[in-house]
């Protein structure tokens, strides 16, 4: 078998600018390469990534899955079904790969570092298992791999931020950077930590760069990423004043980030989504649970109090902030008590939106080695019924009060629905629906909203007459 130790001379490869480089001495050809992308969008990132590296070495990333003669699937490990999901597709993969006989399958990402070699054994035929810190030796991988053994990359290298690689993203308007990797919090529930290693940021200066590169490729919105995106900090710069470099940027229309952590909403931050027109006064804000016992045993560091201060105090400083949340019900033990604060604390604040799950137990996390997973699963598709219904409610009642205003919208594209219809997203990331007039792909326009559904503003460029 082959292990990355020995495979890592691509560490520190210089930005070749765009250019091609020759394809090392024994590399045996160049492939056609598709990456199927699983999970968050810290996983659509790593994929663009992915695509830089293999094109930087000289290899094809395909867009049709037919034209493939290798497959990468980057997968998740967050919950059990996550994983579930990747097995079941391996073994259709599989079946492809008995009738060709050369297709090498790869499982990338987070399941690739969750299960290791253990995936090997569930889907033997599989080439490669890579973890998120391997990636500049895929194209060592690819030419390792052609001679039948299977190759594993699986080492958490602090120091790799992949700063010197150029991603290769699809064209449009919204672009993600991701400013920071891994996760030092150590949530009990979470394989984060992990699977993606220790937290790294990515110097300001690379950042900045990467950002007038992205605007002048015509992107007009972008999207910071980091899986405790406001822990960011270089050395030099915390996240606040990144936020207002990167607005600063030539051209720069939004900035958005996604994930925030409560306990690192700092001032500095609040001030620059206050006070940076650019920087978009939406907040994805994960609660996880309003019970302030079971964010102890979550280890979230804060209350479900400082969680309601917090809320406060974002809504003082910026009254038309929108609010989302993530929240697990049933995580080790959680009583009706527990659940009904949580149920309690998501009508008080009335979030915009939700991302609601049932706790799943991951082998290797904390709570999986000193908790018990101890609620029922009827239970907990109960207590996640529940509170889907009162969202759904929350979020439909608070579309309805923007009806009748006018919202300023960045134009992304035809409405999937309706090819007459653009579709778009306000400051406040809401999607929103409108005829098309005379404006362009990329323009930010003023929609009046005439109707709305939980989930989308629909109305008509101000002045119109459709
Ligand atoms: N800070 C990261 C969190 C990644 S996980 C980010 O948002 O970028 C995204 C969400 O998945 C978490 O906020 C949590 O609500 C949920 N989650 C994580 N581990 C889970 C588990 N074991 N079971 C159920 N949900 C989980
Ligand atoms: Fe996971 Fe908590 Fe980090 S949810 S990603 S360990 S902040």
């Amino acid at each position: 078998m082959n292990t990355i130790s020995n495979l890592s001379i691509y560490k520190n490869t210089p930005n070749l600018g765009g250019q091609k480089p020759q394809l090392p001495n024994g590399t045996a050809s160049i492939r056609n390469v598709y990456i199927e992308t699983y999970g968050c969008q810290m996983n659509v990132s790593d994929s663009e990534l992915m695509a830089g590296i293999l094109t930087q070495s000289g290899h094809r990333t395909v867009s049709h899955i037919d034209d493939a003669d290798v497959i990468l699937l980057n997968t998740c490990a967050i919950r059990e079904n996550a994983e579930t999901k990747v097995i079941n597709r391996l073994e259709h993969l599989n079946h492809r790969k008995r009738r060709e006989g050369n297709l090498i399958i790869g499982v990338c990402g987070c399941m690739a570092q969750h299960l290791r070699d253990k995936l090997l054994k569930a889907a033997p035929y599989v080439d490669l298992v890579m973890g998120p810190d391997a990636y500049r030796n895929l194209p060592m991988a690819l030419n390792a791999v052609a001679n039948g053994d299977p190759f594993l990359g699986l080492q958490l290298d602090k120091s790799e931020d992949y700063a010197d690689i150029a991603p290769i993203r699809k064209e449009g308007i919204r672009a993600w950077l991701t400013i920071q990797r891994g996760c030092d919090k150590m949530c009990t529930f979470c394989i984060v930590p992990f699977v993606r290693g220790r937290e790294r940021s990515i110097p300001l200066k690379n950042l900045t760069d990467d950002v007038q590169r992205l605007v002048n490729e015509g992107f007009k919105e972008i999207v910071l990423l980091g899986q405790t995106v406001n822990s960011y900090h270089d050395g030099n710069h915390d996240f606040g004043e990144l936020l207002w470099r990167i607005a600063e940027v030539d051209g720069v229309e939004r900035v958005r980030f996604t994930s925030p952590h409560p306990a690192d909403a700092t001032d500095s931050m609040i001030d620059a989504m206050e006070n940076c027109p650019q920087v978009c006064k939406q907040l994805h804000l994960p609660l996880q649970s309003g019970s302030t016992p079971v964010l102890e045993r979550m280890r979230r560091t804060y209350t479900a109090e400082e969680y309601r201060e917090l809320v406060s105090k974002l809504r003082e400083r910026i009254p038309q902030i929108a609010l989302s949340t993530d929240i697990i019900v049933g995580f080790c033990g959680e009583t009706e008590v527990d659940f009904m604060q949580t149920y309690q604390l998501m009508a008080d604040i009335r979030f915009d939106s939700a991302f609601m799950f049932k706790y799943s137990d991951r082998e290797g996390t904390l709570a999986n080695k000193s908790l018990e997973d101890d609620v029922p699963e009827t239970e907990k598709a109960r207590r996640l019924n529940e509170i889907i219904k009162l969202q759904e409610g929350i979020s439909a009642e608070i579309n309805q009060d923007v009806i009748g205003t006018t919202a300023s919208v960045l134009v992304e594209g035809d409405s999937r629905r309706d090819a007459e219809q653009y579709h778009g997203k306000t400051d406040t990331f809401k999607t929103t629906v409108f005829p098309k007039e005379n404006v362009q792909v990329g323009d930010i326009v003023n929609v009046e909203i005439h109707s709305a559904t939980a989930h989308t503003l629909i109305g008509e460029i101000a002045g119109s007459n459709c």
